[in-house]
């Protein structure tokens, strides 16, 4: 992800006076645009304190912070909450292209924006900021010792003992139940919030900002999914069937759903740390990563260096001292802090830093290539004005750092970077494909379905007595997967995955693992490249790195549609990029499903 603070974020004195005679005649098209400007400063300032006030907390999570930053939030909250419902006076105003956008991002630019009352914005603000260091602090007893997230996500990717796994994947829930009546409470204050700006709900003012109706972009997700739904299927079966091979019926059946704490990652939602029990028979991978880190002495300021390296190969200017100072790279062993990672901007200009508590590993050398993806796109739309400050949209801004990460994950970059000693042939092409769609395919269900819920929480289809109900309703629905036992009455799964907690939407993460392979296949053609696409890499190509700044520098200050024209010549978000690039594994895991008894 990227911080919080475009969402949450400050403080300042309003300037705009309350009501007056002359809000009450008809405003022109200069007040319009002063309104606007004025908004932008002001909002500007704010996100500055709120900003420095975010970071603090989640470097050091204490009361006192969480009380800074929830102050912070709230007066940053309340004050562009007000520019949103004073921008509504400006409605039918014939005013200039870029005001007429600037108004309308005004009203989408929080996350969940405050009832207008006293105490609302407080109140809000100190609700996610409780909900965020709960999660971030959580822990639960293993083994007869307290452990962390991070502690339990090792046992999760390298144990193959499933008493132990379901063990921990239980434990890890342990710590959400506790949210669930506060996040009923956020979401009745967000939702009111959004309804004053006019928004049915806040499900609709998150789908509302994507440069189309509401309603059309969530059949826009729908149609993208249908896309790919047919691939993911494959190989849910293909990994069904290994587990049952490796586990037995007992543990995995061969039919219906996959036991959810199998797949090697804590929601299942990257499938890559199994890598192992799923290879091909007869083809085996010549090098695994995660080795080829460690063996090589890599550490994680060196990983952080590794990804810096790439992004100075395509042209882009290496990272300021300031980032080095400032940034936090491992998880401290005095203090608590939220782990999970983010990249930011503190002064919407050159202060930009990674947070992350990083590990010597291919989850995490793939994770940093993410983050610096932000900054870097943070770093070159600065000079927009504030309201343009941002991802053309924000799938846009999840993709870049993946895109990096496609060719920093092909063999040739890994040995031209001194990684891997020698490039496998094309026997290794499915091995390789296999790996990469364990993370890429496997992902796209649960980046769909972590918003289907909350766009029911939102709309009130789902009430607090059916949260864990319906999560697993469609965890079912969309990923085919199970518990590995029934859950208590108690249960808040959705509470244990990051983004539900931190508020942070996540349709955002299925589009990027599409328009990353968009980004990917127009990068290929650009510099020239013939062959397989899983097979390109375009580290050092400098033109091309040029081109994808042009479409970086203009953020948010036109419709995305325009934007992704400007680099890859295309118009739509379109998941035939995904299957030209897997086009041979899918055919394989056909051909390997012959005899199964596919789907749930
Ligand atoms: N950047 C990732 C995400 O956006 C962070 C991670 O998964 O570690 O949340
Ligand atoms: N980084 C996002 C997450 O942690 C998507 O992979 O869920
Ligand atoms: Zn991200």
């Amino acid at each position: 992800m990227k911080s919080m603070l475009m969402a949450a974020a400050a403080a300042a004195v309003l300037v705009a006076a309350g009501p007056s005679a002359a809000q009450t005649a008809k405003p022109t098209a200069a007040e319009a645009k002063a309104f606007v400007e004025n908004a932008e400063a002001q909002i500007e300032k704010a996100n500055a304190f709120a900003a420095r006030a975010a970071w603090v907390r989640a470097n050091f999570i204490t009361e006192d912070t969480q009380w800074l930053e929830a102050k912070a939030s709230a007066e940053q909250n309340e004050l562009a909450t007000r520019f949103a419902m004073e921008a509504a006076r400006f409605d039918g105003v014939p005013v200039d292209a870029v005001t007429a956008r600037k108004l309308k991002l005004l009203k989408l630019y929080l996350v969940s924006p405050a009832p207008n009352r006293p105490g609302a914005a407080e109140e809000l603000a100190n609700l996610l900021t409780k909900l965020d260091s709960t999660y971030s602090t959580g822990k639960f007893e293993f083994k007869g010792k307290q452990i962390t997230l991070n502690d339990a996500e090792d046992v999760l990717r390298s144990s193959r003992d499933p008493a132990e796994l379901k063990a921990v994947w239980e434990g890890w829930r342990t710590v959400s139940p506790q949210m669930r009546a506060d996040y009923a409470t956020f979401a009745g204050l967000s939702n009111e919030g959004a309804k004053s700006l006019g928004f049915k709900d806040t499900g609709a003012l998150w789908r509302s900002n994507y440069d189309m109706d509401p309603d059309a972009f969530a059949a826009e997700t729908d149609r993208l999914w249908k896309q790919v739904e047919p691939f993911y299927r494959n190989l849910h079966c293909y990994v069904r069937a290994r587990l049952n091979d490796q586990y037995g019926d007992a543990v995995q059946p061969r039919t219906g759903p996959i036991r959810a704490d199998l797949l090697g990652n804590m929601w299942a939602q990257q499938w890559g740390n199994i890598y192992d029990i799923v290879q091909p028979k007869g083809v085996t991978s010549s090098y695994d990563l995660n080795k080829l880190l460690v063996e090589k002495g890599y550490d994680p300021v060196k990983m952080v260096k590794t990804g810096e390296n790439f992004y100075s190969s395509l042209g882009f200017a290496p990272l300021p001292e300031t980032f080095w100072n400032r940034s936090l790279i491992t998880r401290p062993r005095d203090r608590e802090v939220v782990c999970h990672a983010s990249a930011w901007n503190l002064d919407d200009k050159d202060d930009i830093r990674i947070k992350m508590c990083t590990k010597v590993n291919a989850e995490d050398f793939s994770t940093v290539h993410h983050e610096l993806g932000h900054n870097y796109y943070q770093r070159a739309y600065k000079d927009q004005p504030v309201l343009f400050r941002n991802g053309a949209n924000d799938g846009f801004h999840e993709a870049i750092g993946d895109f990096a990460a496609l060719s920093a994950s092909t063999p040739t970059y890994l040995n031209q970077i001194g990684l891997l000693e020698k490039v496998p042939g094309a026997d290794e092409d499915i091995p390789f494909l296999l790996k990469m769609a364990l993370d890429k395919i496997a992902f796209l269900p649960f980046g769909l379905l972590v918003d289907r819920w909350r766009w029911q929480v939102f709309s009130g289809e789902t009430t607090p007595e059916e949260y864990n109900a319906d999560w697993w309703k469609l965890r079912l629905q969309y990923q085919g997967l199970m518990p590995p036992a029934q859950r208590p009455a108690d249960a808040f799964d959705p509470g244990a995955k990051y983004h539900v907690p931190g508020n942070t939407p996540y349709t955002r993460y299925f589009l990027a693992h599409i328009y990353q392979f968009q980004f990917h296949r127009a990068a290929c053609q650009q510099a020239g490249w013939k062959g397989p696409l899983h097979r390109c890499s375009v580290y050092g190509q400098k033109e091309m790195g040029e081109r994808f700044n042009r479409m970086m520098e203009l953020g948010q200050s036109q419709p995305w549609p325009q934007t992704l024209k400007v680099f890859t010549g295309e118009t739509r978000t379109d998941a035939s990029a995904v299957a030209d690039y897997f086009k041979p594994l899918n055919t394989w895991l056909v051909q390997q499903n012959k005899g199964e008894n596919c789907g749930w």
